[in-house]
C-alpha cells in the first residue's frame, strides 16, 4: 500500500448529486502529485476530503497505514495553503509562522529554533518582524508555505496556491516550491487548473473530469500518451479521426486514404486517432501519409499560423511557421507523422 490512499470515494454535498465518484488515489512518501482539471472538476472536494474539512459518503483515506476518514482536521498534522493567504494582519511573519506550533504547545525556544530555520529555508529570515500588508504577493505566499512547513506536516496540501500571483513571480514560486519540496521530502498534493505548471512541478499527474480521474500518470505520459479521447484534448490535441484497419501498421480513414502508424494497438480493427495542430506538415506536394485538403481559414498568431483545413477525413487545424505561407482556396497536402499520431 502506498503512503496516502484515497480508495473509492464518494462525495455529494446535498445527498443527490454526486461530486466525487468512487474516487481513488495513492501517492508515495516524497512525491508530489497534482490534481489537474477545469473549474468545477473536483479537485478543491478532493483536498478537503484529504485535509478532514468533509466526511466523504463513502470511501477510505489512509495514511501511513492508519485510517483517517474520521479523524478531525485538527488532528491530521497536515499543512495546507489556499489561494488566498489567510494570513492573520495583525501578527508578524515570526508570528505567523509560529502560530500553528503555539497552537500545538511546543515549548518558546523550541518554537523560536524551528520557525527561524523554516524562514531561513523560505528565504524570509529578513522580513521575519514586518507585517503581512508591509509585503508583496509573492512575499505573503511565502509565508503562508513557511507557515504550513514549520509543523513538519504529514502532508503538505496547495490548492491553487499561486492562482493570484503575476505571471513572472508564479514561474519563480514553482520552482521555489518544487526545489523546497524536494529538499524537505515532504509529501504533497497540489492542486492547479493550470497544465504547464501542473507539469512543470508534478512527479505524477491525476486529470480529473467531472469527479473521476482520467488519468493518474507522469507529466511526460500524460503529454505524449493520453489515455482517452478527453485527456488528449486536454493536453492540446484537436484533430481526431476514426480509422480501420487495413492491414500490418496500415489504417484506413474516410475518405477512402491510408496511413500508418508507429505505435499500433494490440487489439482493435476499429480505433480513434489523434495528431497536434503543430505536428501535421503542409506541403504542395504528396508524401507518406499525406491527405489531400484546402485552405478554408487561415488566421496569423504572431510567430506563425493556423490553418483550418477542409480534407476527405474531416475538418483538420493545422498550425505552421511562416516560411511557407498557403493561401484561402489552396489545394494542397497535409502529412501525417507515423510517430506523432497517437491512439486513444
Ligand atoms: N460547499 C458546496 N456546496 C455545494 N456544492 C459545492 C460546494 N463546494 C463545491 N461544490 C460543487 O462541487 C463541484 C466541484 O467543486 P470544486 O471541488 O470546488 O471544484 P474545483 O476545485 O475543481 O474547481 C462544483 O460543481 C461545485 O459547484
Ligand atoms: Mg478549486
Amino acid at each position: 500500500m502506498s503512503y496516502a490512499n484515497l480508495e473509492n470515494i464518494q462525495v455529494s454535498y446535498d445527498g443527490k448529486t454526486s461530486i466525487l465518484q468512487n474516487l481513488s488515489l495513492s501517492i508515495e512518501k516524497g512525491e508530489l502529485v497534482s490534481l489537474l482539471g477545469s473549474s468545477g472538476c473536483g479537485k478543491t472536494t478532493t483536498l478537503r476530503v484529504v485535509a478532514g474539512f468533509i466526511e466523504p459518503q463513502a470511501g477510505r483515506f489512509t495514511l501511513s497505514g492508519k485510517d483517517l476518514t474520521r479523524c478531525p482536521v485538527h488532528k491530521r498534522n497536515f499543512g495546507l495553503v489556499f489561494q488566498s493567504y489567510a494570513l492573520f494582519p495583525h501578527l508578524t511573519v515570526f508570528e505567523n509562522t509560529a502560530f500553528g506550533l503555539k497552537l500545538r504547545k511546543i515549548p518558546s525556544s523550541e518554537i523560536k529554533k524551528r520557525v527561524d530555520a523554516i524562514l531561513e529555508i523560505t528565504d524570509l529570515s529578513a522580513l521575519a518582524k514586518r507585517y503581512p500588508k508591509q509585503m508583496s504577493g509573492g512575499q505573503r505566499q511565502r509565508v503562508a508555505l513557511a507557515r504550513a512547513l514549520v509543523i513538519e506536516p504529514e502532508l503538505l496540501l496547495l490548492d491553487e496556491p499561486l492562482s493570484n500571483l503575476d505571471a513572472k513571480l508564479r514561474l519563480s514560486m514553482r520552482v521555489e516550491i518544487k526545489a523546497l519540496q524536494k529538499k524537505l521530502g515532504i509529501t504533497t498534493l497540489f492542486v492547479t487548473h493550470d497544465q504547464e505548471e501542473c507539469f512543470s512541478i508534478s512527479d505524477r499527474v491525476a486529470v480529473m473530469n467531472r469527479g473521476i480521474i482520467e488519468q493518474f500518470d507522469t507529466p511526460e505520459r500524460i503529454y505524449s500518451q493520453p489515455a482517452n479521447e478527453f485527456v488528449a484534448r486536454f493536453v492540446g490535441f484537436t484533430n481526431f479521426f476514426e480509422m480501420e484497419r487495413a492491414g500490418g501498421n496500415s489504417y484506413r480513414i474516410a475518405g477512402g486514404y491510408t496511413v500508418s502508424l508507429e505505435n499500433t494497438p494490440v487489439a482493435g480493427e476499429k480505433i480513434t486517432a489523434a495528431i497536434r495542430p503543430e505536428d501535421i506538415v503542409l506541403a504542395e506536394t504528396g508524401g507518406p501519409n499525406a491527405i489531400p485538403c484546402t485552405v478554408e481559414v487561415r488566421t496569423f498568431l504572431g510567430r506563425g499560423y493556423q490553418y483550418k483545413m477542409q480534407s476527405p477525413a474531416g475538418e483538420l487545424v493545422v498550425s505552421a511557421g511562416r516560411d511557407n505561407v498557403f493561401r484561402t482556396g489552396d489545394r494542397i497536402f497535409a502529412a501525417l507523422p507515423s510517430s506523432k499520431i497517437v491512439v486513444c
